[in-house]
């Protein structure tokens, strides 16, 4: 059950941040609905603002372009209230970004082991750029993007562990840590 009430959050802009597959946009909009606040999928507005998907504009604008639209989103999400956002996993790539999100934001680490992931992702019917590996490749390139990756992850304010295929779970470790 979770007991912590909507208005009692203690910040009004929320990133969750963190691989590919770790939850981020279902834990995200479960948070967003929990608080009343608005939900913001980096990957989703940057699609619909570019009019293709993100595997279209990786493979016909080149991964430069979507990492530049990926920070101006960011910076234009900074200056709303009442919202959490659900960044794409390379957003902590650039310093800048994790600097934008930490000093404007509550920022959240969805980590998740490396097999869970590899099995989310495969499952999933998104189809994601850098993840074209054969099955037998998926854990081990996971495994090293992730080892990369960890330390800017680590940087959040906040780290939550989401193994478990109940979102609802992440949902309260993060309102019990409030
Ligand atoms: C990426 C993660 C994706 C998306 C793009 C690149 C990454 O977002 O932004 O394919 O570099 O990890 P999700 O983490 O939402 O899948």
């Amino acid at each position: 059950m979770i007991i912590v009430m909507k208005n009692q959050f203690s910040s009004e802009r929320i990133f969750l941040i963190g691989y590919m597959g770790s939850g981020k946009s279902t834990v995200g909009a479960l948070l967003a609905e929990h608080l009343g606040f608005h939900f913001i999928d980096t990957d989703v507005a940057i699609s619909q603002l570019q009019g293709n998907s993100v595997a279209e504009i990786f493979s016909q604008d080149g991964e430069d372009h979507f990492r530049s639209r990926e920070s101006a989103f960011l910076k234009f999400v900074t200056e709303l209230d009442q919202v959490v956002i659900a960044t794409g996993g390379g957003m902590v790539m650039s310093p800048d970004n994790v600097n934008a999100m930490l000093n404007t934001g509550l920022t959240i680490f969805l980590d998740c082991e490396p097999q869970i992931l590899k099995s989310r992702i495969s499952q999933s019917s998104i189809n994601r750029p850098l993840h074209n590996d054969s099955k037998e490749d998926l854990l081990s390139a996971i495994t090293q993007k992730l080892e990369v990756r960890r330390q800017y992850y680590r940087e959040a304010h906040m780290i939550i562990q989401n193994n478990s295929s109940n979102p609802y779970k992440a949902l309260e470790q993060i309102m019990a840590r409030q």
